[in-house]
């Protein structure tokens, strides 16, 4: 289990396929880790041979979420999901959107949680024209990062 660099995510993908190993792809923040994000992580695994990671970095969780977020800085964030047996590798990256990630690493299988429409989830086109799928695991339900952070404030 690795926290890859960019520019080396070309050598694991090449490694994983030329082993004939499929590549399942999640992204988020995973601030304090939690029941909800287990869940999708464990599910998201279960899809294909390996469960890439993409973790916006600190810089991106501050655009996304806010200027107090991240809790847990981009290290803690990455081990913590290294920690778990199905989390395989995680990328940090520093855009908002894990389209150019995906682009480069062309999973078989990207997995969103939420209530989307498939073909509204970034990277749809680049993985489905390349021959892999696009699956959406639901929320489980009571569990969010906020709601943690909100909770301990109370
Ligand atoms: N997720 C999930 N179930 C939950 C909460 C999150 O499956 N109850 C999924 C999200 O859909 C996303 C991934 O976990 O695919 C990372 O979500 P993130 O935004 O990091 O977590 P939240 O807890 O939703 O964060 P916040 O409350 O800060 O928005």
């Amino acid at each position: 289990m690795i926290i890859i660099k960019k520019e080396d995510i070309s050598k694991l993908t090449s490694k994983y396929k030329n082993n004939g190993l499929s590549i399942v792809f999640t992204n988020g923040c995973f601030d304090l880790l939690h029941s909800g994000h287990l869940d999708l992580l464990r599910r998201a695994s279960e899809f294909g041979d390996k469960l890439i990671v993409g973790l916006n970095s600190d810089v991106s969780v501050k655009k996304l979420k806010g200027r107090s977020r991240p809790i847990e800085n981009e290290s803690v964030r990455s081990n913590n999901l290294l920690d778990k047996s199905f989390v395989d590798d995680v990328i940090i990256f520093n855009e908002i959107t894990p389209k150019k990630l995906i682009e480069q690493i062309i999973p078989n299988v990207l997995v969103k949680g939420g209530d989307y429409k498939k073909e509204e989830i970034v990277g749809y086109n680049n993985v489905t024209k390349n021959g892999g799928v696009v699956r959406i695991v639901p929320l489980t339900p009571g569990f969010s990062t906020t709601l943690i952070i909100n909770k301990s404030n109370r």
